[in-house]
């Protein structure tokens, strides 16, 4: 590997490193602490009881020593958090909260008693009270710095930039970026694969969404903004986000650089009235209901939404699913044979026919979900039903949270849960639609379901498909384990010996 290419590595790695700090450890942690202060401010007033209403009770709570609640299970069980959730569904039912120094978190499990969490609009079940924290990172006036009617019209810029029509020209440019990347590899050899697919995809991520004129130019120098922006969320941002630590001054200094940019490629791009392929474009064509076209410092900030929602995700699912290939003959050898009659590059519907690698991906992500849980604040009480018929309320202001490792896990939806078995998804069997939308949430669902799950399987797809049908792989490293008890990331090196071949 080249020196250039070392660096950029290098880059990427932190980046990716940083984000998992971010996402997965700080950003759970300081939503509960920021929701406390939150509810200081925003709570509506309490809803008045009417004479008919039925007396609730709350959810259970989990046994816990005084005031320290449940910390030291979280601190001392094997399995940590994840554990104690997965303890306390089966002691509590679908429904309990978990309680440690007066922060109160109330779990839903399963379809069932998650339709309100999923579906509720913002003034009921708000997603805003917990993303706040990157406003300073995605900049003023996009995403959680505007109001849900303005934020509605950008996810539908979102949603237009992302649709299958749009996607189907980006998998020759997929395509492109994989055989180039992959032909630096020599004959044979041994690679960390986790960090390899994340620089592939920084690369996919540079040319796809950013354009080429970044991806020609200015990919390293991109890369390393985004380590700066990423890297200016800490604990502190929660509460002091302007505060001037070196690591805010950088985000800022990032951040503005970063809109210079592509600032300066919009403009340049609309004086010599040439238009890019790329999401760039996408979302500088887009219009609000009123005719008004976004502005530059929009797109650049809906680009970096995109970036922070896609990237780390992405680069995850990518590498569990081929440490799980790997680690399984069986399925290593249905996806090669899959690819084998596939034939040569693939265009867009030769991707959307691999089902074998589809369904691969898929239970991959059940097993793996990028995140623990996904979490929102209750603006107002509202009441759910278990499976057993039992009613609880759900107190306003309650931070709540669907727990993916326990939902991906449910015996009575998942036959066998533990295994590794793409075939639950086949035609026949589908258990990911027992409770149709519901059941498989590792995408989200409802109002908030990801918008980039189309565009998210053809990258992971092109990438896989192009290692499978290019190269004999084996895991030479121990199966990874999960990261933490919070990221769900692989731990440490995911080594693979390859060699080079041409599949028949
Ligand atoms: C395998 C990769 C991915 C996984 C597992 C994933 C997972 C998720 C999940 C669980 C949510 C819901 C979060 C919540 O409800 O709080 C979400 C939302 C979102 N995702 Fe993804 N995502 C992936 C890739 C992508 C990609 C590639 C993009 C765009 C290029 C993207 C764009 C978005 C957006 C814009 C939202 C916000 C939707 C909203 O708030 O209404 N995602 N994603």
């Amino acid at each position: 590997m080249d020196d250039d290419h070392g660096t950029t590595t290098t880059t990427t790695t932190r980046t990716i490193v940083h984000t998992w700090l971010v996402f997965t450890i700080i950003f759970p942690i300081t939503i509960v602490i920021a929701t406390m202060i939150a509810r200081a401010r925003t709570i509506p007033p309490k809803r008045k009881r009417r004479p008919h209403d039925k007396l609730l009770q709350p959810p259970p709570v989990s046994e816990g020593a005084p005031i320290v609640g449940v910390l030291p299970a979280i601190l001392t069980t094997s399995g940590g958090l994840q554990a104690v959730i997965r303890d306390q569904y089966l002691k509590l039912g679908s429904v309990f909260t978990l309680s440690s120094l007066g922060i109160k978190v109330t779990f839903l499990v399963g379809p069932k008693v998650s339709a309100h969490f999923f579906h509720g609009t913002e003034s009921e079940i708000s997603i805003s009270d917990v993303y706040k924290m990157t406003v300073p990172i995605f900049g003023k006036g996009v995403g959680y710095d505007v109001d849900n009617d303005t934020r509605n019209e950008q996810h539908r810029f979102f949603a237009e930039t992302l649709r299958p029509a749009k996607l189907r020209n980006h998998v020759g440019l997929m395509v492109g970026e994989v055989q180039e990347y992959f032909a630096r590899w020599g004959q044979c050899g041994t690679v960390d694969l986790k960090q390899e697919i994340d620089s592939v995809l920084l690369l996919i991520a540079s040319r796809c969404l950013l354009g080429k004129e970044v991806r020609d130019h200015m990919h390293a120098e991109v890369s390393s903004l985004l380590h700066d922006l990423i890297g200016g969320l800490h604990l502190v941002s929660m509460f002091f986000p302007h505060l001037p630590t070196p690591a805010h001054r950088r985000r800022d200094r990032a951040r503005a650089r970063l809109g210079e940019i592509l600032t300066g490629i919009a403009r340049s791009r609309k004086s010599s009235g040439r238009a890019g392929d790329d999401l760039l474009q996408g979302l500088m064509d887009s219009r609000y209901k009123d005719g008004r076209a976004t502005t530059e410092a929009e797109v650049t900030g809906l680009l970096v939404a995109l970036l922070f929602a896609g990237h780390h995700t992405s680069s995850t699912v990518t590498a569990w699913t081929a440490a799980r290939l790997l680690r399984h003959a069986e399925w290593l050898h249905a996806a090669t044979e899959e690819q084998r009659r596939g034939g040569g590059v693939p265009d867009y519907d030769a991707v959307l026919r691999m089902d074998v690698l589809h369904r691969s991906v898929k239970e991959a992500l059940r097993l793996h979900p990028v995140t623990p849980m996904i979490l929102r604040r209750a603006r107002r009480a509202f009441a759910v039903q278990t499976e057993e018929g039992q009613e609880y309320e759900i107190p306003e202001g309650r931070v709540l949270a669907s727990p993916l490792v326990v939902n991906n896990m449910l015996p009575g939806v998942y036959r066998d849960p533990d295994a590794f078995d793409p075939d639950r998804f086949a035609a026949g069997r589908e258990e990911d639609r027992a409770a149709r939308e519901l059941t498989y949430t590792s995408f989200g669902a409802g109002k908030h379901a990801c918008m980039g799950e189309g565009y998210a399987y053809l990258q992971i797809k092109v990438i896989l498909s192009h290692l499978l049908r290019n190269f004999e792989l084996e895991l030479v490293s121990p199966f990874p384990e999960t990261e933490g008890m919070i990221s769900m990331r692989p731990k440490g090196e995911v080594m693979v010996r390859y060699n080079r071949r041409v599949l028949q």
